[in-house]
């Protein structure tokens, strides 16, 4: 299969002209269009022309059992043949969505036996607030609309979702609802200021939750949506207690805490759902995609507890109905490709690989801190970054226009080494099978790019150098 021959210049035009991307940075797309990344195998992707990277972002936070597996390709197939499609709508139902549902429920918290599927972690997410909303109204709560979520969270890019994110610069010149979704801030334990102890910053981040709910009256507010680790926000780890707490606060006010677990689910923690290992805290709601399907399939699950669906399952007068769903809720292909996914992570105890390797790949990326440039390496496990400062003192950024985390990626890219840009940051999240031999070629070659984008930022006047 690999080595086939692509027309690289003829895809790069036909994507150009005619592919309106996510996350599209039109001040140099035109020129720039798009690398044609055409195949895949283990750690690696191949582009159209057949040079190898290690892909050091999993796809998008989502190959966690790495590409190319024969198996999957064969399971989704057989799926194909035995049933493309069918609706799940009003009392039907396929053998993989039936199965899946029920090995999500054994492998989620115990509360958590009812699931109701999307095809991307938005739909999750917005199901949920939608849910949630339903289930208020079905208990006479009719006033508790309203949403907090943190600043720098991401949850997604449907209306609502993209509401509910509170990374700022996501919304320059995009519409988002005003009216009833809240941030509270960031629980970033590196930008705390200067003298205040990161338990006295963990106190005031809880604090802020309570504030923030008084503040809209307890009656009014429906939910809590958070990240155990803030990913696109810039792989933010709050302080330890930070989401027992938070959700002690919810639990106060009947506030139903939402887990967004669309990237740290599947083992990216080393578990398959990181919230009560990880992080001591019972949601009430946990939401995943991405890693679910390794990416195989789009599939998103909102994993929903007895307590709530025992309310939205009562019969409702006038013949009204659960009428939330998508047409592609369930889709044989897509819940085969989750049930052979759990399969393999299970087979190959992928969350124990985690659990063993994590901690070398977090110890190996900070041997990066000797470099001047490098403010801050954070994370967990294969969930990691590096934030690069013009001072460490200080923490004081580099001057946007050096465009740090694009440059480095461009190093790296150059040596054959995929990191996602963040602004000033570099975001690290490979498929979970990499070895500790490959985490080694990855931090060697993140040094090497580090080191050749200050040369390029002295070169430019952006930095002052050493
Ligand atoms: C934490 C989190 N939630 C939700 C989403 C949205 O998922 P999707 O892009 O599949 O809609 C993402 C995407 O990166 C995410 O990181």
């Amino acid at each position: 299969m690999r080595n086939r021959k692509y027309d690289t210049a003829d895809l790069w035009r036909k994507d150009r002209d005619h592919y309106l991307h996510p996350w599209t940075d039109f001040s140099v797309f035109k020129e720039t269009g798009s690398d044609v990344i055409a195949e895949g195998e283990g750690i690696y992707v191949f582009d159209s022309d057949g040079r190898r990277f290690i892909d050091g972002i999993g796809g998008l936070w989502c190959v966690n059992i790495g590409y190319g597996r024969e198996e999957m390709a064969e399971c989704l197939a057989e799926q194909a043949r035995r049933i493309c499609y069918y609706s799940t709508f009003t009392h039907l139902t396929t053998p993989p969505a039936a199965e899946l549902a029920a090995k999500l429920a054994e492998l989620a918290p115990a509360r958590l036996s009812h699931v109701f599927y999307g095809t991307g972690g938005s739909m999750a997410n917005d199901a949920a607030a939608r849910i949630i909303h339903f289930y208020f109204n079905r208990l006479g709560k009719k006033n508790k609309k309203h949403i907090i979520a943190r600043i720098d969270g991401y949850h997604g890019s449907t209306l609502l979702t993209a509401s509910i994110t509170g990374v700022m610069f996501d919304r320059i010149d995009f519409d988002v609802l005003m009216d009833f979704v809240h941030h509270i801030p960031c629980p970033n334990p590196y930008r705390r200021p200067d003298g205040m102890s990161v338990e006295e910053f963990c106190d005031e981040k809880v604090a802020d939750l309570e504030t923030k709910i008084l503040e809209l009256g307890p009656e009014n507010v429906a939910c809590f949506f958070a990240e155990p680790i803030m990913g696109a926000g810039g792989v933010i780890v709050p302080p330890s207690g930070y989401h027992r707490r938070t959700r002690e606060v919810c639990a106060k006010y009947d506030v139903v805490y939402v887990s967004d677990e669309v990237v740290t689910g599947f083992g990216r923690l080393g578990h398959f759902f990181a919230s009560e290992p990880v992080f001591d805290l019972t949601p009430d709601i946990i939401t995943c995609a991405k890693g679910l399907t390794s990416g195989y399939q789009p599939l998103s699950a909102t994993l929903l507890p007895d307590f709530i669906y025992d309310v939205i399952s009562v019969p409702q007068a006038e013949g009204a109905m659960f009428t939330q769903g998508f047409t592609y809720s369930g889709h044989p292909i897509a819940c085969a490709a989750g049930l052979k996914n759990i399969e393999i992570i299970e087979r190959e105890d992928i969350c124990g690989h985690v659990r063993a390797v994590g901690p070398y790949f977090e110890a190996r990326l900070n041997t990066l801190r000797d470099l001047p440039i490098v403010g801050d390496v954070r994370g967990s496990h294969f969930m990691l970054c590096v934030e690069f400062v013009a001072d460490k003192r200080t923490k004081a950024l580099l001057p946007a226009e050096a465009k740090i985390g694009n440059l480095i990626a461009r190093h790296c890219q150059a040596r054959g080494l995929i990191v996602r840009p963040l602004g000033h940051l570099n975001v690290m999240s490979p498929p979970l099978i990499m070895t500790r031999e490959q985490i080694d070629e990855l931090v060697a070659i993140m040094r090497q790019a580090i080191e050749a984008a200050m040369d390029d930022l002295v070169r430019a006047g952006h930095w002052r150098g050493v």
